[in-house]
């Protein structure tokens, strides 16, 4: 029996790339999204013309908006209590002096639990319904994740972070290089596609995470290439940091130039780890590769990841939470690259995507002379939906409300939220249609905060916060 939600939608129908975005924007105030009993879209269309089908339950929402459901493609799972993290310094210091030690709590399977719990719960209130995330270093840590996610019924991607080399004060997450495989190897064969068998259908996925090239030796790079050449054909991912922090000398990247002697910091990845750029071995890019921030690439790194199909996560709110810089917006997807948002939770301080975009449309305004762009609103829904689900390769599954599609959607009640409501009712509205309704999505993706997502669905299935897991309510 299928389904039909009433409501106000919003999607980029089909398959874009972001500077047509705003050619594949779809408002449908009297919408209509009808969902098979199996959770695919049958229909995506004003209700009036909806087919009538027997049986057929209808939900109305009235005045609520129905729009795809967020995706994730930056989120570091043991960050989960580190957004208040005051390091003293950008990067490299805010690893030290918070994130390392954060990190170290989640050996102990008790904590992790608990921060697995909370993750996910937040995960739903911030209506994320598919996420690359950062693992943890230990394995319960990962297994509790995985389990939690599961019995939400979210979508997840996610691998253990590994780290051969580093600080003291990293000391508990780094493992032996054999450890290093080993346990990825062990994560892969336990969680990749755990639940139904097969990349093409699966919620829980496994990707290769080393933290960033700082935190593993050449021979770890090698292992990894090595390992990843034997599962890249079974959908295993790999995600990690690029060009972050650029401060001179001592900052990120000419820390890794000088450390590997590489010509770019992408080389480290792409199997040319060696001193000169030499090859080393087996590289880490391609169509199921993420990677994070991406913020002072050459465009010889940008035209490398295009043409390797990997894409980047832009995470906003944690580039000026870091003093990290603003990704030059214009130049990037000139060349061709994905660009998916990222929260980058705990480094980013939000944990709902359009607060990324928020800060996106407000650091590209900002770019010096013909590099700042206005970013249009259909853009801004484009990279917090559609582009993570091409990021992540798996558009063909979710990311619009296209028929046949998995229905992943939240259903927002600007009521539950009274300056949101305020500003869509009250708010300014050109008496042209299209401009009208460009104004209207502005409003929602600015003004959204968690309180107005009132539901969260995956698949057709609505997704809960069980209630002794709500991220608002307090825990002794
Ligand atoms: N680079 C290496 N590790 C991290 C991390 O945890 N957060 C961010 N933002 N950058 C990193
Ligand atoms: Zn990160």
């Amino acid at each position: 029996m299928s389904t039909t939600h009433l409501g106000h939608i919003f999607h980029i129908a089909g398959s874009p790339t972001v500077d047509l975005a705003a050619d594949a924007l779809v408002e449908l105030p009297d919408g209509a999204l009808v969902v098979s009993d199996t959770g695919a879209i049958e229909y995506c269309g004003p209700r009036a013309e909806r087919p009538k089908l027997p049986g057929e339950v209808v939900i109305d929402h009235g005045s609520a908006f129905l729009m795809p459901g967020f995706i994730d493609t930056h989120i570091h799972f043991p960050q989960v209590y580190s957004t208040d993290a005051y390091g003293g310094g950008q990067l490299l210091e805010w690893l030290n002096n918070c994130i390392f030690p954060a990190e170290a709590r989640l050996a102990d399977p008790e904590f992790a639990q608990q921060a697995a719990r909370d993750f996910t719960a937040r995960r739903i209130a911030s209506g994320t319904t598919a996420a690359m995330v950062f693992g943890s270093a230990f394995p319960a840590a990962q297994n509790a994740l995985f389990t939690e996610t599961q019995s939400a019924g979210l979508r997840i991607v996610s691998g253990r972070g590994i780290q051969t080399a580093g600080p003291e004060t990293a000391a508990s997450l780094i493992t032996s290089e054999s450890d290093a495989i080993a346990l990825t190897a062990e994560e892969i064969a336990r969680w990749h596609c755990a639940d139904t068998g097969d990349p093409s259908t699966a919620r829980l996925q496994v990707a290769v995470v080393p933290r960033f090239s700082l935190s593993v030796t050449t021979h770890t790079l090698r292992s990894l290439g090595e390992l990843y050449d034997d599962v890249r054909d079974r959908g295993v991912y790999v995600h990690s940091h690029l060009n972050e922090n650029n401060r001179p000398g001592t900052g990120e990247i000419d820390t890794v130039k000088a450390l590997f002697g590489v010509e770019s910091y992408l080389d480290t990845y792409d199997g040319k780890f060696l001193p000169g750029s030499v090859v080393g071995g087996p590289g880490l890019l391609g169509r199921r590769t993420i990677m994070a921030h991406a913020v002072h690439c050459t465009d010889d790194e940008l035209a490398r990841m295009a043409q390797t199909g990997t894409s980047i996560a832009h995470c906003p709110v944690s580039q000026l939470f870091l003093g990290s810089g603003t990704m030059p917006w214009k130049r990037t997807i000139a060349a061709g690259v994905t660009v998916a948002a990222g929260t980058d939770v705990g480094a980013g301080d939000e944990w709902l995507i359009s607060r990324v975009l928020s800060d996106a449309f407000k650091v590209h305004i900002t770019e010096p002379g013909d590099a700042s762009v206005s970013l249009h609103p259909a853009e801004l829904l484009f990279t917090g939906t559609l582009a993570g689900a091409r990021a992540l390769d798996m558009e063909d599954r979710f990311g619009n409300f296209d028929v046949g599609k998995d229905a992943d959607f939240l259903v927002i009640e600007p009521d539950r939220w009274p300056p949101l409501a305020a500003t869509i009712e009250r708010g300014i509205r050109s008496d042209d249609p299209d401009h009208a309704r460009d104004q209207l999505l502005f409003a929602l993706l600015m003004g959204l905060r968690e309180p107005a997502i009132a539901e969260v669905h995956v698949a057709g299935r609505r997704v809960e916060v069980r209630s002794d897991d709500h991220p608002t309510r307090g825990r002794a």
